[in-house]
């Protein structure tokens, strides 16, 4: 049986709950930037499942580890050790600041993770510190904890009471953050690119600003990395752009390239507030997740793929300043790497619908802002054929 898309759109209407706004395509294949619809449609991803499959779709590397793990164990509980976790958590450790690995299945539960370990660092210490900076306009997801710390009311519309001890400043201002750290403030917790909030680059001195605020305050620096770790922006996380380092990070999305798997990651001195008993994931780190993530992040390195990210990153952008030389219409096109966003003066959900009929995906975010976020394997080419069409298509 080989339904069509509207058989699978009426079905999938009439029982997923309604949260997706969705395309009226049905997806059932993917290989390197392409994907196929169920007509047999193909389309160049320029959103890979929304920065996560930064190999590409169903790269052999990571499908190969799959299988194998899937035949060998795919699930024990976290009550005893495996290899394919410990080997996934000294990667981690050996290539970025952190000394710890908690494993979780999403972006929202890494941000969990990172405002119970702040909170509970100063508990062990003794000190009633529990309030969390986070900018204006980010994204941080959509559990209560996480909703409570996203700088968007949209985002909270309809769930208050949220929870308490959140406080937002202006990203990008050094200043409005230093005013309002309190004594109750445990932690800053920021983008270094805000992703959701429409792709927004920091200048260059902010974060080392915000790291030398937080050292003055006493006080823990928790990075979201969510959208843009692992290689997304040039860099194997977007931090390393800025020359200095967060006490605490959170990553999921492209850690496992499609497998769902968050990580929050943390200096020792910060994840020794951590024993046994105060977190836990019941499929956190899972082997078949942890077999998935493992070879994600060697086939990034073994393919020097962030290096060719900061490449066509760079070409891609000028390729859109040349289309806001031709467009009025074009506002603005900010970025890095490959987490590129094109800001029109209209809303921009109308070009986005007509570039899926000319075989592209696309997305726009707050309205206005187009954004691209492609597997890091894209091809120049690729992105020429994009242009073109936006060419066609922009005022
Ligand atoms: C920066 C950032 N943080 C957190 C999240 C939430 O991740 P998840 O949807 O996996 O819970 C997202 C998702 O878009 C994100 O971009």
């Amino acid at each position: 049986m080989n339904p069509d898309i509207p058989d699978i759109m009426a079905r999938a209407d009439a029982t997923i709950a309604a949260t997706y706004k969705r395309f009226p395509i049905a997806l059932v294949r993917g290989e390197d930037c392409t994907l196929t619809d169920a007509a047999g449609k193909t389309y160049t991803d320029f959103l890979a499942g929304i920065a996560v499959c930064n190999l590409g779709h169903c790269h052999p590397r990571v499908t190969a580890a799959v299988s194998e793990q899937a035949r060998t164990l795919l699930h024990v509980s976290n009550l005893y050790y495996t290899l394919p976790q410990t080997a996934l958590a000294e990667w981690l450790t050996e290539h970025s600041f952190a000394d710890r690995v908690f494993f979780c299945n999403s972006g929202a539960e890494a941000n969990e993770a990172a405002i119970k370990l702040a909170r509970r660092f100063f508990y062990e210490k003794g000190e009633d510190r529990h309030r969390i900076i986070s900018a204006e306009a980010s994204f941080h997801g959509r559990t209560m904890a996480t909703l409570s710390a996203t700088g968007q009311e949209k985002i909270r519309k309809g769930f208050h009471p949220v929870l308490p001890g959140f406080d937002f400043v202006p990203f990008n201002d050094a200043d409005a953050l230093r005013d309002a750290i309190g004594p109750e403030t445990c932690a800053v917790l920021l983008e270094p690119i805000q992703g959701e909030g429409g792709v927004r680059v920091p200048s260059p001195d902010y974060l080392a600003s915000v790291r030398r605020i937080c050292d003055e305050a006493g006080i823990l620096l928790i990075f979201d990395e969510i959208q843009t770790g692992i290689g997304r922006t040039g860099k194997l996380f977007a931090h390393e752009h800025f020359g200095i380092v967060p006490d605490i990070m959170t990553l999921a999305k492209a850690l496992a390239n499609g497998l769902p798997m968050g990580a929050m990651l943390a200096k020792e001195w910060a994840a020794s507030a951590f024993g046994p008993g105060v977190h836990a994931s019941t499929f956190g780190g899972t082997p078949l997740v942890s077999a998935a993530a493992f070879a994600t992040l060697t086939a990034l390195m073994a393919e020097n793929l962030i290096e060719g990210c900061r490449a066509k990153g760079a070409y891609f952008k000028e390729r859109l300043l040349w289309l806001k030389d031709r467009h009025k219409a074009v506002v603005d096109v900010r970025g890095m790497g490959l987490l590129l966003g094109m800001e029109l003066e209209t809303e921009c959900e109308t070009i986005v619908t007509a570039a899926m009929a000319e075989g592209f995906l696309i997305n726009c975010i707050q309205g206005k802002v187009l954004r691209f976020a492609p597997p890091l394997i894209i091809r120049e080419e690729q992105i020429d054929a994009l242009i073109d069409c936006l060419d066609e298509m922009l005022p």
